[in-house]
């Protein structure tokens, strides 16, 4: 009888681990309060000099290279979280901070490739990034 109830214990015990967090939906902006506020602060505005702000970071977005940059530096891509939940923080982050939504968004395929390639040199970069970003009419 004993044995029975330990069984049956130890059955539910492991029933309850398949059903507990690592199913439980943790939400994006969970994770960005985890993650990222420490450094960008809660409401994306970061820190002068130190720490860039999110607003408007879907300027990014306007070259395959800024893309791709968006889950290279180094803070996104060694977040501690799946493919999956990076995929799904980023799509938020720059629908949060942003004008513009991801399209298309981030799946976990691409976050995988880019956050294999973190930059080294994140600084040199994004200058360059943000210098292309000027108004095209501009001399280069
Ligand atoms: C330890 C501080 C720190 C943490 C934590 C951090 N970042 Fe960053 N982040 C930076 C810094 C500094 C840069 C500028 C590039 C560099 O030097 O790495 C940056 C750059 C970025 C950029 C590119 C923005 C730009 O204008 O260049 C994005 C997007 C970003 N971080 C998002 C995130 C997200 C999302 C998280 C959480 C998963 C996160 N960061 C975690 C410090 C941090």
């Amino acid at each position: 009888m004993r044995a029975e109830l330990r069984r049956l214990l130890l059955a539910v015990w492991c029933v309850s681990l398949i059903g507990a967090p690592a199913v439980a939906e943790v939400s994006p902006r969970h994770d960005y309060v985890l993650h990222c506020s420490g450094c960008h602060r809660a409401d994306g505005t970061g820190a002068p000099d130190d720490i860039p702000s999110l607003i408007g970071i879907d300027r990014f977005l306007r070259s395959p290279e800024g893309r791709a940059y968006l889950i290279r530096a180094p803070g996104v891509a060694q977040a501690p979280v799946s493919d999956e939940r990076l995929a799904a923080l980023m799509n938020w982050v720059v629908v949060e901070f942003g004008a513009d939504a991801p399209s298309p968004g981030y799946t976990a395929v691409e976050v995988g490739v880019w956050r294999a390639r973190p930059l080294r040199d994140p600084t040199e970069l994004r200058a360059r990034l943000l210098a292309s970003d000027a108004p095209s009419d501009e001399p280069r």
